[in-house]
């Protein structure tokens, strides 16, 4: 029987992390032009100040490690786009086409225990994207993953208009078996149209450990008003950008930020974050306010910190533990970021 927050380990799974750090600093050393972007959600629509505003009165299951106190923390925030695809001049897909969109967020002054010998001291990091569930169940999926995109890329793979494969190669029909059953849900991401990052919702997908218990996390925003008008936009390729440029000169955005707390080890996965997680077992409950303050963010000075910047799952508290294998292997973030960072200076 699985306990809440329970965690079950693959023999390999090092061996998996390892694979996956030589594919990402292979694709940054190949990168031909500079600065070396990060390998994942390289483009940014803007990296902003804002508060993190914990709920006062809330109930006692709720007051956990930075939840335990109102307070209001200092935060930056980054918004991007998941797609690594770019042209020959470094020119990341135009915003128009489907993606996962993601926000990190990263609060200061945060003190306690850290959950990793690499966490970034002071900080409390929550990562989340446009959907409930990440499209792979665990590490090693990304590893049939990259050759199956790549495929497609190239046109080894060819598919039909429906969805279902046309041809595979013998050499890739294995990694394709292996990660069939991503294809359907990546598309359904990707099939969303974003008018703003500040107008979407996010959700951590992941699972993360929540004191005795387990919680995945999403933020939802405010809408007052007319959302961003696509159609309007004076530069389409970087719409999602001018959107926030436009809402954040004229005022504050808001987002709530809630938590799913896990109840039911069994129907409440840990070790598959693709699947849900039922709201009705378990709903969402706002225990902070993620204030984005009016600002003008364009300035060269930062867009270079949003380059150098380092945000990790676990960068965070021990009370709020990255829980799952597809969490795990989220700790060579940190990695990833000091090599790009490397390259860049060198
Ligand atoms: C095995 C699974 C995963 C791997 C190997 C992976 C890998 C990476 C890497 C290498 C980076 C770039 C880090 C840097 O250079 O600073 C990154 C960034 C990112 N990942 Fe993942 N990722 C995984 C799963 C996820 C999941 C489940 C989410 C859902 C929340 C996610 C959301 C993001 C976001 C939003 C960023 C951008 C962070 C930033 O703004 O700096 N990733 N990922």
């Amino acid at each position: 029987m699985l306990q809440l927050g329970q965690e079950c380990f693959p023999e390999d799974e090092q061996q998996t992390i390892e694979e996956l750090v030589k594919i990402f600093e292979f694709l940054m050393r190949d990168y031909q032009f500079s600065p070396t972007p990060r390998t994942q959600h390289p483009k940014s629509h803007g990296y902003v100040q804002g508060e993190f505003i914990i709920e006062e009165n809330m109930s006692d299951q709720f007051k956990v490690g930075i939840f335990a106190n109102p307070q209001t923390y200092p935060v930056w925030v980054r918004f991007s786009n998941g797609s690594g695809s770019f042209d020959k001049n470094g020119n990341f897909q135009p915003d128009t086409l489907g993606d996962i969109r993601g926000i990190s967020i990263k609060l200061l002054g945060v003190k306690g225990c850290k959950a990793f010998e690499n966490s970034a001291p002071n900080e409390q990091d929550f990562i989340a994207v446009n959907t409930p569930i990440f499209f792979l169940k665990d590490a090693k999926a990304y590893l049939d993953f990259f050759p199956i995109v790549n495929g497609i890329k190239e046109g080894k793979i060819t598919m039909n208009p429906d969805g279902t494969p046309n041809h595979i190669p013998d050499e890739l029909k294995a990694s394709y078996e292996a990660i069939a059953y991503s294809l359907p849900l990546l598309n359904g991401v990707r099939s969303q149209v974003m008018s703003s990052p500040l107008e979407a919702n996010y959700w951590s997908a992941t699972p993360y450990k929540f004191g005795e218990t387990a919680m995945k996390y999403a933020v939802f925003p405010h809408i007052e008003g007319k959302k961003f008008n696509i159609d309007a936009a004076e530069d389409k390729t970087n719409y999602l950008r001018e959107a926030m440029t436009k809402h954040l000169a004229e005022k504050d955005a808001y987002f709530d930020f809630c938590i799913q707390l896990q109840t039911d080890p069994e129907n409440m996965k840990i070790e598959d974050p693709t699947l849900l997680w039922d709201e009705k077992e378990s709903p969402f409950i706002k225990v902070a306010t993620l204030k984005i303050i009016q600002q003008n963010f364009n300035s060269q000075e930062r867009i270079e910190m949003d380059e150098k910047q380092s945000f990790s799952p676990w960068n965070c508290l021990e009370e709020y533990r990255p829980l799952g294998g597809v969490n795990r292997a989220r700790k060579i973030y940190a990695d990833m970021a000091d090599f790009r960072n490397q390259i860049n200076n060198a």
